[in-house]
């Protein structure tokens, strides 16, 4: 008998596959009258509630949620804990917005009780916008990931994060050494990989910051230890490629510049990818890298429109990032709103069910948790949330209108945010209540 059995009723939609592989009919499963059984923190049972029920004992404790749909919870495959404090920073593309804005920021975590605030307030902020899983970019302080791991191990989440590896061309009081990084890295891999629900990712923050010694020391790292990550930026800005061939003449773009240190493989995944060539998009494919996807940050920043059909045409996994400070919002509902209109912008259309499937299945496979976390079926995690449909006036009148689960699910991302996420479970327990 499990320790703690629960039951949770309400519709009930989740992923289970991609469709551009499979079509979008069979890329989902739907239960308008939905039950979902929780054993012990993982998903036991999944399906019709007038199916289930008379499998389960009459005394099992069922939470019945009206006007609301079960989903996995949110996977954020990109974003910046020690950028909280600078989202929606004023009037700047990449490199002079992370001279301006992002450096002076980050150059605050090397201090404890700063650390340990925003991680709370970070993780905070997660939960209310229903992500469960995110992979993290630290600053250049061991501090900043310690107060992050601390405080998500508390809530038993499973979330990745790295130190920044960084030691030239930013502040000098924000640098590390190769070495230092090296050494910084691998007491943080030793402390935390592993340790629960969490992952590390090694995070050269992006070629032009790194000397070769320290992006051969990335890589020495991925060799080193077993199902590491490895997150980084690229192709995200033309002025940020122009320094890259310029910083390294000898190779032959900027992929291969991470190419060329080893940085490549299925537990990497690069952030932006907008101005990728066919060549690019095929060696990661190749090699099993991923694609984070960041529409808030790529308009906001004025970086330009990622080309998914691109990514689709060469199967490159793609998972969905906020890229929050740069990204201007926690919601993954809100940055496939943006992602819609990407999409819009190119001619082409973002479906409700492939949006689904990017800010869920498509995230876990981009992180190869897709075993764990990013649909419910029996074996996974049991993360998930309950959004209301009646989260806001608009939201309630327009929801009433829907006529199918295609146009509900729709609505919820164009019209839903951080409201519209009533309830978020962790492990089966309840880490976030409106
Ligand atoms: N490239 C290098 N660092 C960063 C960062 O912090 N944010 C974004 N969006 N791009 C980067
Ligand atoms: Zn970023």
């Amino acid at each position: 008998m499990p320790l703690t059995r629960k039951a949770y009723r309400a519709a009930i939609l989740h992923s289970i596959a991609d469709p551009a592989e499979v079509g979008i009919e069979t890329s989902y499963e739907y239960f308008e009258d939905g039950l979902l059984v929780v054993d012990d923190g993982k998903i036991s049972a999944v399906g019709h509630a007038s199916e289930l029920l008379p499998t389960l004992p009459a005394d099992i404790e069922i939470n019945h949620y009206q006007d609301a749909l079960i989903t996995p919870g949110f996977i954020d495959t990109h974003i910046h804990l020690p950028q909280t404090g600078m989202v929606g920073s004023y009037g700047e593309q990449l490199l002079d917005w992370l001279n301006t804005y992002t450096f002076p920021c980050e150059s605050q975590f090397g201090d404890k009780a700063h650390a340990d605030e925003v991680a709370d307030i970070f993780i905070k902020e997660l939960l209310r916008n229903g992500t469960t899983t995110a992979l993290v970019f630290g600053s250049v302080h061991p501090q900043s990931v310690n107060s992050f791991f601390e405080a998500a191990e508390k809530l038993d989440l499973r979330m990745i994060a790295g130190k920044v590896m960084m030691d030239r061309n930013a502040p000098d009081y924000l640098v590390d050494t190769a070495e230092s990084s090296y050494v910084d890295s691998k007491a943080l891999i030793e402390r935390w990989h592993g340790k629960g629900r969490l992952h590390y990712a090694v995070t050269p923050r992006f070629a032009p910051t790194s000397t070769p010694e320290q992006l051969t020391l990335a890589g020495q790292l991925l060799t080193e230890y077993p199902d590491l990550y490895m997150q980084t930026h690229i192709s995200e800005n033309l002025k940020e490629i122009e320094w890259v061939k310029e910083l390294f003449p000898e190779r032959k773009g900027y992929l291969d510049v991470y190419d060329h240190y080893q940085l490549l493989g299925e537990r990497s995944v690069f952030a932006h990818g907008v101005h990728l060539c066919d060549d690019e998009c095929a060696r990661l494919a190749e090699t099993g890298s991923a694609i984070s996807f960041c529409p808030t940050s790529n308009l906001f920043l004025g970086s330009g429109l990622f080309n998914l059909p691109m990514a689709e045409k060469h199967k490159l996994n793609v998972g969905l990032g906020t890229d929050v400070g740069g990204g201007t919002s926690f919601s993954l509902l809100q940055t496939l709103n943006e992602a819609y209109k990407v999409m819009q912008l190119q001619g082409a259309r973002l479906s409700p069910f492939k949006s689904l499937y990017l800010a869920t299945l498509g995230g876990a496979r981009a992180l190869r948790l897709e075993d764990r976390i990013g649909n419910l079926r029996p074996g996974s995690d049991a993360d998930f949330l309950v959004l209301d449909y009646n989260a806001t006036p608009l939201l309630s009148y327009r929801l009433k209108q829907s006529k199918n689960i295609a146009e509900t699910l729709f609505v919820l991302m164009t019209l839903g945010d951080d409201r519209t996420v009533a309830q978020t479970y962790a492990a089966g327990a309840l880490v976030h209540q409106r």
